[in-house]
């Protein structure tokens, strides 16, 4: 695990994207692995600044997205589908039909978190974007999710969905109950990973992903066991590494 910390918000994105970017030009293909959220809102400009500068082509490549709600329609904003439609894939050249978000509507949730899971197994991605949650969760694998676990719809946490009250008239009750994440499993199966975290609401997540024991406590540490990840924090998020 490579940690590097920048001075803020900014320059977290642009090392991540630097990072990100070596796989976007060595691989015209790629497979993309995303994920929702305030913090990679900049590394997602960071992106379509170089598109738009005619340097990187999505146009061949793939992306798969970590998670979605359960029960919102596409047309919400905050449905995670909408997110990703407004802050990157509307921006780029890639093909609509090549981006992969859960369904979170499907009547046949655990069958289409089944088929999820084999996407992933035939696509693993060249690149997984993190986030990380402020009780060390990814994706929506919240404590106590098992290391071996794959698709499937999971219950929020109340301090989840608080976090997420922001993006919902800071309402919780108008934040879903459940969602469908990829499991740890399926993350672990990329090839590079990048997290990013800002902030100080993260910083003791950052140290128990890094520092603290492998435990599905933190679902985060798994990340100490995979070979190739890149962590990148602001220096909020770094407080108690040092
Ligand atoms: P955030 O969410 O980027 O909005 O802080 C991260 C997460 O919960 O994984």
């Amino acid at each position: 695990m490579i940690v590097v910390t920048a001075k803020d918000y900014d320059e977290m994105s642009m090392k991540a994207y630097e990072a990100m970017k070596k796989v976007l030009t060595e691989k015209s293909d790629a497979t993309l692995g995303l994920a929702t959220g305030s913090t990679p809102v900049g590394l997602y400009k960071l992106m379509i600044a170089d598109y738009e500068a005619g340097k990187i082509s999505y146009k061949d490549m793939t992306s798969i997205n970590l998670d979605e709600y359960v029960g919102l329609p596409v047309t919400h904003p905050e449905s995670y589908r909408a997110f990703m439609n407004r802050n990157l894939f509307d921006h780029i050249d890639i093909k609509k039909e090549n981006t992969h978000v859960p369904d979170g509507l499907n009547p046949d949730l655990a069958a289409a978190a089944d088929a999820y899971t084999a996407y992933i197994a035939a696509h693993p991605a060249d690149v997984q974007i993190l986030g990380i949650g402020s009780n060390g969760h990814i994706a929506f694998n919240e404590p106590g999710t098992p290391f071996d676990s794959h698709t499937h719809v999971v219950t929020l946490k109340e301090g989840t969905r608080k976090d997420n009250a922001r993006f919902f008239d800071n309402d919780i009750d108008k934040v879903p109950t459940h969602a469908v994440t990829m499991g740890l499993k399926d993350i672990m199966s990329a090839k590079f990973i990048i997290l990013l975290a800002n902030g100080s609401g993260k910083a003791n997540a950052v140290k128990e992903m890094i520092k603290g024991p492998v435990s599905e406590n933190c679902p985060a540490s798994i990340l100490q066991t995979h070979p190739n990840v890149l962590v990148v924090t602001d220096e909020a998020a770094a407080y108690y590494l040092n």
